[in-house]
C-alpha cells in the first residue's frame, strides 16, 4: 500500500522554522551544550575543561553536598504527590523552619523552583484591581508573575526611587499596591536601594516582595541575603529567594508573616497544583542552608574574588556596569559581537555565556561573569588577561 502523503502536516510548522532562522540571523538563536561541573570552579564542556565563569553556585557548595550523609537517603529519593495531598514529608517542615528561623521571618514555605515561586506568590497576593511596580529590571518569573495576577503592571526606571515615587503618587485609584525588586539583580550585579523603597512603601501604603535569589547565602550574617543585612525584615513582607543559587542546590522558598504562608498554602497555584520536592532535594537544601551559616570564609573568598576581577577588569578599560558583588557584565552591546566573543573565549579555556535579549533589553548584550569562592586566584588572572586581550581583538 502506498503511503499518503501529509504535505499539510509537514508545512505546519513552516512558521516555526522560518522564526528560528530569523533568530539565527538576528545572533538571538539560543541551543544546548553538555556542561558538567567539576571542582574549583572548573567545567566540562563540549569534552573540554574550562574555567567556569558562569556558574550561579557562588559558595561552591555543591561541591560539598552529600547525599550518602543524609539518614534513610534512600527512601527520600523519589517524588510522591503535591504537599496538599500526600506529598508533604517531614523535611519540607525541617527546611522550612531552617529558613524561617535564617531570614528572621515567623514562617517560610518551599516551592519547587524560583520561577515558580514567583508566578505562584505575585497573583495569590494580587490581582484585578491592583497595582504592581516593578524595577524594569526584574527576572522574567516576577513579570510572569505580575502578567498572571490580571494586576496592573508599572514599571520603574532601574534601581531609581524617584522614579517609583513619581508613579506611586500618579496611580490612585488601586485596591493594593505591591513593590517587587529583586535586591541584587541577576544580570547587571548591582543593588537595589533597598532602605529607599522601604521608607517609599511605608509612605503609600504598598507591599514590598523582594526576590534575593543571587543574595542568599552570600549577604548578611550566616548568609541571611540582604534584607537582613540591611535589618529590613520587618519591612519586607514578602521575602523570595532560591536554593538553586549560592546553595547550589534546588527550589526555592518565601519568608514572612505565618498569615503569609498559610494564605498561599491555600492561594498560589504553582504550589497547590504540582509534586512536592524529592525528599532528598529538601534534606540537601538544608545540608546547603547549614554550610553557608557556618563557613563565612566562602563569603569572604567570593567577596575578595569578585572585587579582585571586577577591578582587574575596570584597570583594563572594560565596561561592568555598575557591579558590586559576585555578578559581573562585561557591557557589549552588540548581538553577534557578544557571541563572538563567548566563542573565543571559550576556544581559550573560559566559560562565559553571552546574554542577549530577551533576557536583557534590546542593545545592551553583554558577556555575564560569575564569580565563585572556589575559583583560584591565578586563574582569575589569567582570565582577565585572555578576556582584555579577546575584546580587543574583537
Ligand atoms: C532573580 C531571579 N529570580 C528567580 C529566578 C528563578 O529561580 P529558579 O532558577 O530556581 O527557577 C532566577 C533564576 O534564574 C533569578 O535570577
Amino acid at each position: 500500500m502506498s503511503s499518503i502523503p501529509k504535505p499539510e502536516r509537514r508545512s505546519r510548522f513552516d512558521w516555526i522554522a522560518d522564526e528560528l532562522t530569523e533568530l539565527r540571523n538576528q545572533s538571538l538563536y539560543r541551543s544546548l551544550r553538555d556542561a558538567t561541573p567539576l571542582k574549583n570552579g572548573k567545567l566540562l564542556c563540549d569534552g573540554r575543561e574550562v574555567l567556569n565563569l558562569c556558574s550561579n553556585n557562588y559558595l561552591g557548595i555543591s561541591d560539598d553536598l552529600d547525599p550518602l550523609s543524609v539518614a534513610n537517603a534512600s527512601e527520600m529519593v523519589g517524588a510522591t504527590a503535591s504537599r496538599l495531598i500526600v506529598g508533604n514529608h517531614p523535611s519540607f517542615g525541617k527546611l522550612e523552619q531552617t529558613i524561617a528561623e535564617l531570614k528572621g521571618a515567623e514562617a517560610a514555605l518551599v516551592f519547587s523552583t524560583g520561577y515558580m515561586a514567583n508566578i505562584g506568590v505575585i497573583p495569590a497576593i494580587s490581582g484585578s484591581g491592583d497595582i504592581v511596580y516593578s524595577d524594569r529590571l526584574n527576572h522574567a518569573s516576577i513579570i510572569d508573575g505580575i502578567r498572571l495576577s490580571g494586576a496592573k503592571l508599572v514599571r520603574y526606571r532601574h534601581n531609581n526611587p524617584d522614579d517609583l515615587k513619581r508613579l506611586l503618587e500618579k496611580e490612585t485609584s488601586y485596591r493594593r499596591k505591591l513593590i517587587v525588586t529583586e535586591s541584587l539583580f541577576s544580570m547587571d550585579g548591582d543593588i537595589a536601594p533597598l532602605e529607599r523603597i522601604v521608607d517609599l512603601k511605608n509612605t503609600y501604603g504598598a507591599t514590598l516582595m523582594v526576590d534575593e535569589a543571587h543574595s542568599s547565602g552570600v549577604y548578611g550574617e550566616y548568609g541571611a541575603g540582604l534584607v537582613n543585612e540591611l535589618q529590613l525584615v520587618d519591612d519586607v513582607e514578602v521575602q523570595m529567594g532560591t536554593f538553586s543559587k549560592a546553595y547550589g542546590c534546588f527550589g526555592a522558598y518565601v519568608a514572612g508573616d505565618q498569615r503569609l504562608i498559610d494564605y498561599l498554602v491555600n492561594k498560589a497555584r504553582s504550589f497547590i497544583y504540582t509534586t512536592g520536592l524529592p525528599p532528598i532535594i529538601n534534606a540537601l537544601n538544608t545540608q546547603a542552608v547549614e554550610i553557608a551559616k557556618k563557613d563565612n570564609w566562602r563569603r569572604i573568598q567570593l567577596h575578595e574574588n569578585a572585587l579582585f576581577f571586577r577591578g582587574q577588569l575596570r584597570k583594563s578599560n572594560l565596561d561592568v556596569g555598575q557591579s558590586q558583588s559576585q555578578i559581573v557584565p562585561l557591557m557589549v552591546g552588540d548581538d553577534e559581537k557578544s557571541m563572538v566573543i563567548s566563542q573565543r573565549l571559550f576556544d581559550n579555556g573560559i566559560a562565559a555565556v553571552a546574554i542577549r535579549p530577551p533576557t536583557v533589553p534590546k542593545n545592551s548584550s553583554r558577556l555575564r561573569f560569575s564569580l565563585m569562592a572556589t575559583h583560584d586566584r591565578s586563574d582569575l588572572e589569567r582570565a582577565v588577561e585572555i578576556i582584555a586581550e579577546t575584546v580587543g581583538d574583537v
